[in-house]
């Protein structure tokens, strides 16, 4: 039975990403270091669900602790590597910039050394829409130039592609970057604008718009993301270097997004219009053509669909 490594299993990509693993007979390390950035209860139920596979072995590790890291490499003798942990958010990379460093930047070189020196080939790892900074040219494609970012995070993300390519001319590694675009669903993160936007049109709170509702992402169904995960660790051997998007392909308004869960969850929301937030990007587009082509990449699930399951998991894990 082939043996991977999951880093952020316990995240809300890392926890589906390793379900499918584990459902196409892998065997699956997962690390996670179940820190603070939002309620680690939420880490700790989905890491719950893992565990329950016997083929699921959990460690508790920082990825930017060397030492530590290495003893996982040594015991488990995995052949592939998904590595997801990240600090992620935008907003939060003003305030704690340093933990975009530990994590993004120290955490990651921990991985490419120690896949070096375990001679571990393979590895995909997360890239993300930021990349893209504030380009004017739709869709983002992974041809056009990508080195204004507009916030830290957005830095770390594209340092790790440098590094990547560094890494793959030195030693060969096989080192696929995938550029997720706003990914959303079941269990998904309380950062994020449909989290949040349920949980308080659900408490009676207001909603918080930036830039006055004028903002549009390219959404992407967790389930249609991790079809294109499991694709790229299948053909990491052929791709080399690689970076991918993978997006819903179709930009939405966020106040169809807003609208859309209205009628979901058949309540209206009340609105505190707010100006752009500092590091954010107005929209984002994926030209997911590339993806298609290699990898099968096909994402299926509409924004309404992909609302309904997102409410139905989140009424039932808060048990409204
Ligand atoms: N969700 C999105 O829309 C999105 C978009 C673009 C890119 N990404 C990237 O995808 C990856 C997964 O994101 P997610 O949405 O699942 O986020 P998440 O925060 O739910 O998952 C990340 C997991 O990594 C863990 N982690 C963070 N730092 C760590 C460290 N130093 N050591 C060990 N574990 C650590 C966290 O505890 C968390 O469980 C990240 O790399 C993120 O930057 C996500």
């Amino acid at each position: 039975m082939p043996k991977i490594l999951v880093t952020g299993s316990a995240g809300f990509i890392g926890f589906h990403t390793a379900l499918r693993l584990l459902k196409d007979g892998w065997q699956v390390a997962g690390v996670d270091n179940l820190n603070r950035y939002y309620d680690p209860a939420l880490k700790k139920a989905r890491n719950k669900i893992l565990r329950r596979n016997k083929n699921y072995k959990f460690y508790r590790c920082d990825i930017a602790d060397y030492k530590k890291l290495e003893k996982v490499f040594q015991k488990e003798k995995f052949t592939k590597i998904c590595h997801l942990a990240a600090q992620a958010g935008v907003r939060y990379s003003l305030a704690n910039p340093f933990a975009y460093i530990h994590s993004n930047i120290d955490g990651f070189l921990n991985i490419l050394e120690l896949a070096k020196k375990y001679r571990i080939k393979d590895i995909v790892y997360a890239s993300s829409s930021s990349v893209y900074g504030g380009n004017a040219k739709l869709p983002f494609a992974e041809s056009d130039r990508a080195d204004t970012p507009v916030s830290l995070y957005a830095a770390t993300k594209k340092s790790n592609e440098l590094m990547a390519q560094a890494y793959h001319k030195l030693y060969r590694l096989n080192l696929v970057g995938l550029r997720f675009f706003t990914v959303y669903g079941p269990w998904g993160r309380p950062d994020m604008a449909l989290f949040k936007f349920t949980r308080n049109i659900l408490a009676g709170q207001p909603v918080d718009i930036y830039n006055r509702g004028r903002l549009a992402r390219d959404f992407t169904y967790i389930d249609d993301l991790a079809d294109g995960i499991i694709s790229a660790l299948n053909k990491t051997k052929n791709l080399g270097r690689a970076v991918f998007n993978l997006g819903g392909g179709k930009p939405e308004r966020l106040t169809v997004l807003l609208k859309t869960l209205e009628k979901v969850l058949g309540q209206k929301a009340r609105l505190k219009l707010l100006p752009m937030q500092a590091g954010d990007i107005p929209r984002t587009y994926a030209d997911i053509r590339r993806a298609r082509k290699v990898l099968g990449y096909a994402p299926k699930c509409t924004l309404e669909t992909g609302i309904r399951n997102f409410v139905e998991w989140y009424k039932g894990y808060y048990k409204i």
